[in-house]
């Protein structure tokens, strides 16, 4: 993704985010004032409710029952309830009853009296049936509007009514509802709308703000990261990236720093192997050039010199294809091309290795042992594991002066099978002994006697036992001899 292209998506991310929790807590917020302040309003209904009826019954029970009026046809005590509805005016305005709006209905649910328009609700019809009925309160809201409505226009928590029965003095049952209109809650609701919404467009921008400065943040050291890595190409490889802080980038920028570092020491040790590896196929190359220069000049006539010629072209282009197929058995074992795993006796092998170098340790007055009787089986690649015996072999042969020893010994220890290479050799200084497993390194001692190497055999040897999954150790006391252990995992046999 492109960078801007991250920071806007970043931006998207951090609205979202910030509208999500700060709308979430804002919403739930006003919900739980527009539910207190509700049930506020249900409770002073409630209230008025029960103190507008207990006063309505008071007076309802002292008004005379019997007819007093001869007007009054019915003779059902109308003229008891005449004034009963004469005293509520006064009855149902005073002190906290004056918040409230009334209206009586007699036994036949008609109104006979009511504090003002607002106090009369047709459509509260059915539960006023429901309390003469049933002779209890009960209770009506109605108008309510959700609550989401509330966020974008006045509030409205509806008119609530309480229907109580009233035992008029005819003794039929009326009904007093005691009306409420929350105009003071509504009016606490629509108050903190405003203030809601500013701290909601504030809080969001803020938050907005501080992602979008934190993110430029990491994504600057990130940008910065980039333009370092950019100017690593294979040629510059003593670049480093800027390491800040402790945090996360510091921590990329270290690893990559370290990855730059082996990267670097590898290109060094591929030029190092390359300019080796020309080195030594230009000296048989130049060899091979100039005997063919004295063969055109003077072989022609001279059978010595010709022969002389020929026998060191050969003996260079030996040398040349050697090297050929040394470097081409590193390049494979380092890549674990074709290694095979079967199973073979490792001393059966070792025998072939000695016995393939008898002639030159005989003409050079060698002793050597060989591996005890027996078999030793494991699983591995048994040409291989052969090559890199071999090669300890050759070196011990090599660098043993006339009448010394070498042992080659084999031994199975758990799942690990051992070979050691033992000689009395001239030995290895201790500088030298970490590098011998370098590719072309060959110690000044070795260089000065002109044995003829290239430095190749150990490190070869070295590509084999990792191919393997074993280890290969040294242990050399200058002019007191050699030992070199190989450790091969033995594998299931
Ligand atoms: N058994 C040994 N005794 C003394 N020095 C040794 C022995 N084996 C190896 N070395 C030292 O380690 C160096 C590296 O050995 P390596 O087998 O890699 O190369 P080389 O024998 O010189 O040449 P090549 O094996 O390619 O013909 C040798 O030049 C020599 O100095
Ligand atoms: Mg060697």
């Amino acid at each position: 993704m492109h960078r801007s292209s991250l920071r806007s998506w970043l931006l998207l991310v951090a609205i979202l985010f910030s509208g999500l929790v700060v709308g979430g807590m804002a919403l739930t917020t006003y919900i739980v004032v527009s539910d207190g302040m509700s049930v506020v309003a249900h409770d002073s209904n409630e209230r008025l409710a029960r103190a507008a009826a207990e006063a309505v019954r008071e007076t309802a029970k002292d008004a005379p029952s019997a007819p007093e009026d001869p007007s009054d046809a019915t003779g059902t005590g109308r003229s008891g309830l005449k004034d009963v509805v004469a005293s509520l005016p006064g009855l149902l305005s005073a002190g906290l009853l004056s918040d409230g709006q009334f209206a009586l209905y007699d036994s036949t649910l008609q109104p006979v009296w009511s504090s003002s328009r607002a106090a009369l609700i047709p459509a509260a019809k059915g539960q006023r049936v429901q309390t003469a009925v049933t002779e209890k309160n009960t209770e009506s809201n109605l108008g309510t509007q959700g609550v989401l409505r509330g966020l974008v226009g006045p509030s409205e928590l509806g008119i609530f009514v309480v229907h109580s029965p009233i035992t008029l003095p005819d003794g039929g049952v009326g009904v007093l509802d005691a009306v409420y209109y929350p105009t003071k809650e509504e009016a606490v609701i629509d108050s903190i709308r405003p203030p809601m919404f500013t701290l909601v467009i504030s809080a969001m921008f803020i938050m907005v703000i501080m992602m979008q400065t934190s993110m430029g943040w990491v994504l600057k050291l990130v940008d910065d990261l980039r333009k370092a890595a950019d100017s690593i190409d294979s040629g510059r490889l003593d670049v480093r990236l800027p390491v800040e802080g402790e945090h996360e980038i510091g921590e990329l920028a270290r690893s990559i720093n370290d990855l730059i570092d082996r990267l670097r020491r590898r290109a060094d040790a591929q030029t190092r192997f390359v300019a080796d590896a020309s080195h030594e196929l230009a000296t048989p190359v130049a060899g091979i050039r100039g005997y063919t220069n004295i063969l055109r000049a003077w072989g022609g006539d001279d059978p010595e010199v010709r022969e002389e010629a020929i026998s060191a072209i050969d003996r260079e282009s030996r040398r040349m294809a050697r090297l050929c197929s040394d470097l081409l058995a590193l390049v494979r074992n380092e890549r674990g091309i074709e290694f095979r795993s079967v199973r073979f006796d490792v001393n059966a092998r070792c025998r072939e290795v000695l016995a393939a170098a008898a002639t030159r340790y005989i003409s050079k007055g060698l002793t050597f042992t060989g591996p005890e009787e027996g078999q030793i089986v494991m699983m591995g690649d048994p040409d291989r594991i052969e090559d890199a015996i071999s090669i300890l072999v050759d070196n011990a042969a090599k660098y043993t002066p006339e009448a010394g020893r070498v042992a080659l010994r084999t031994r199975r220890r758990r799942d690990t099978v051992i070979i050691e290479v033992e000689d009395t050799g001239v030995g290895i200084p201790v500088d030298d002994l970490e590098s011998i497993f370098d590719r072309f390194y060959r110690s000044d001692a070795s260089r000065s006697k002109e044995t003829g190497g290239f430095g190749l055999g150990l490190p070869i040897a070295k590509t084999i036992v990792d191919g393997a999954g074993g280890s290969i150790d040294v242990h050399s006391e200058l002019g007191a001899g050699t030992r070199f252990t190989l450790r091969l995992p033995r594998g299931r046999v």
